[in-house]
C-alpha cells in the first residue's frame, strides 16, 4: 500500500521531534512546512492526502475549497480547539479530526503558574535578583487561600484547575453553558461569577456566542482588583477593553497565554523588531500583565500525546470505517451526528 502523505504546516522543532519519534516505521510520510496554512500557502498541499494544522493556521472557506481541489481528504488538527476552522463549510466536503485532550494538566498547571507568578510578583523578583537587587519594595503579594476563584468552563481543563485551586484553600464558583451533572461544583450565573470572583479563569471554547465575553459591560460588573487568567482563546477577551480596565485600576492583573490577534505574532521571535500591534505592546508594557505565547500546552507529555493521537487519527481514517476523534458542524450542533457511534460524520 502506498504511504499516506501528510503536509504538516506551522512545524516547529519540538513538533518535528515528537512526530518523528512517534512515527517509527509507519505507513505515514510527513513533509514539514514552517509556514502556516492560509490562502497563499494552501497550494503546498497539492498531492497530499492530509494536512496537519495547529491553532493559528487559517482553515477558512477558500482554504477548504482549495484543499478539496488539491485532493486532500483529511484535516488533522493537532489541537483540541477548532475555532480557526470553518466546520460548517467543511461539512460534506472534507473530514476533520482533532486531539480532544492531550494534557489537560499541562494547561491547568500553566494557568496556576501564571496566577502565582502574578500575585507573588515572581517575574519582578526574578529580574531583580539576576541584577543583584535584593530589595523587596513593591513585591507585596496576597494569599490565595480564602479567595474566590470563578472558573468559566468546567470541562477537562477547568475541573483540574478547580482541583488545584481547592488545594490552595480557595473558594471555587463556576459557570458552564452545560453544567456537569452529579458534581460538587457550585455553579452560578455568569453575571454572579463576574460580581463575586477575586480571580476569574477561562477554560471554555471560543464560539460566536462568547466572543468578547469580557467587554466593557462585564468588566463593569467585576470586583475592583480582579485578576483575569486566559489560557483558553484570546478572543474571549476584548483586548482594548482589557487595556482600559487595567488603566482604570478596575482590573488588578491579567495573565494571558492567548491573545485575540496572536496568530501573526505568537510562536515567532520578534526581539529586535518593532511590534505593530499597539494593544499587545501596551499590555506587555504593564507591570501587572503577564503574557506567555500560547505555551500552556507545551510539556513533554502533551507533545507526545499530540503526536500519538494525531497519527492514530490519520491511520484510523484511512484504514477503518470509524473515526473516533472526528468533529463536524452537526457534532457541535446536535447529538444526532453519526460520530456519537464513532462512525465517520458523513
Ligand atoms: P472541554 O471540551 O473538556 O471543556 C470545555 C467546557 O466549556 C465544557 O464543559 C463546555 O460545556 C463549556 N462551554 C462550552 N461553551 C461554553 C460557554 N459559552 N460558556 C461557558 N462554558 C462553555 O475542553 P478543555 O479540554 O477543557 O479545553 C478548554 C479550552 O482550552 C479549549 O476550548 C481551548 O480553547 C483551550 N486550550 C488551550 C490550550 C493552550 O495551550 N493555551 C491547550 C488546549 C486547550
Amino acid at each position: 500500500m502506498s504511504k499516506i502523505r501528510v503536509a504538516f504546516y506551522d512545524a516547529k522543532e519540538y513538533d518535528i521531534n515528537s512526530f518523528e519519534k512517534a512515527n517509527n516505521e509507519s505507513e505515514i510520510e510527513i513533509s514539514y512546512f514552517e509556514t502556516k496554512l492560509n490562502e497563499d500557502t494552501v497550494k503546498l498541499s497539492e498531492g497530499y492526502d492530509v494536512v496537519c494544522v495547529f491553532v493559528n493556521d487559517t482553515v477558512s472557506k477558500n482554504v477548504i475549497d482549495s484543499l478539496c481541489n488539491n485532493g486532500v481528504k483529511l484535516i488533522a488538527l493537532r489541537c483540541a480547539g477548532y475555532n480557526n476552522v470553518d466546520i460548517e463549510h467543511a461539512f460534506g466536503k472534507i473530514h476533520i479530526v482533532r486531539v480532544p485532550a492531550y494534557s489537560p494538566y499541562a494547561v491547568a498547571e500553566h494557568a496556576m503558574a501564571l496566577l502565582l507568578t502574578s500575585v507573588r510578583r515572581i517575574h519582578k523578583a526574578y529580574n531583580r535578583t539576576k541584577d543583584f537587587n535584593f530589595s523587596l519594595s513593591g513585591l507585596t503579594g496576597f494569599d490565595l487561600h480564602g479567595k474566590t476563584v470563578g472558573v468559566v468552563g468546567t470541562g477537562k481543563i477547568g475541573r483540574i484547575f478547580i482541583d488545584i485551586c481547592r488545594g490552595f484553600g480557595m473558594n471555587v464558583i463556576a459557570y458552564d453553558k452545560f453544567p456537569a451533572k452529579d458534581s460538587d461544583i457550585e455553579y452560578v450565573e455568569l453575571e454572579a461569577l463576574f460580581e463575586r470572583s477575586d480571580i476569574i479563569s477561562f477554560h471554555c471554547p471560543l464560539t460566536d456566542e462568547n466572543r468578547h465575553m469580557v467587554n466593557p459591560e462585564s468588566i463593569e460588573k467585576m470586583k475592583k482588583g480582579v485578576i483575569l487568567i486566559n489560557t483558553s482563546r484570546g478572543a474571549l477577551i476584548d483586548s482594548a477593553a482589557l487595556v482600559e480596565g487595567i488603566k482604570d485600576r478596575k482590573i488588578g492583573a491579567a495573565c494571558l497565554d492567548v491573545y485575540e490577534e496572536e496568530s501573526d505574532v505568537f510562536f515567532h521571535d520578534y526581539s529586535g523588531h518593532i511590534v505593530d500591534d499597539d494593544t499587545l505592546a501596551r499590555l506587555i508594557s504593564m507591570p501587572n500583565v503577564i503574557v506567555t505565547s500560547h505555551q500552556a500546552f507545551l510539556t513533554n507529555e502533551a507533545l507526545s500525546n499530540i503526536a500519538d493521537v494525531t497519527l492514530s487519527n490519520i491511520s484510523e481514517f484511512f484504514n477503518n470505517d470509524t473515526c473516533s476523534n472526528e468533529i463536524c458542524y452537526n457534532c457541535v450542533k446536535a447529538s444526532s451526528c453519526a460520530q456519537a457511534h464513532k462512525a465517520k460524520c458523513f
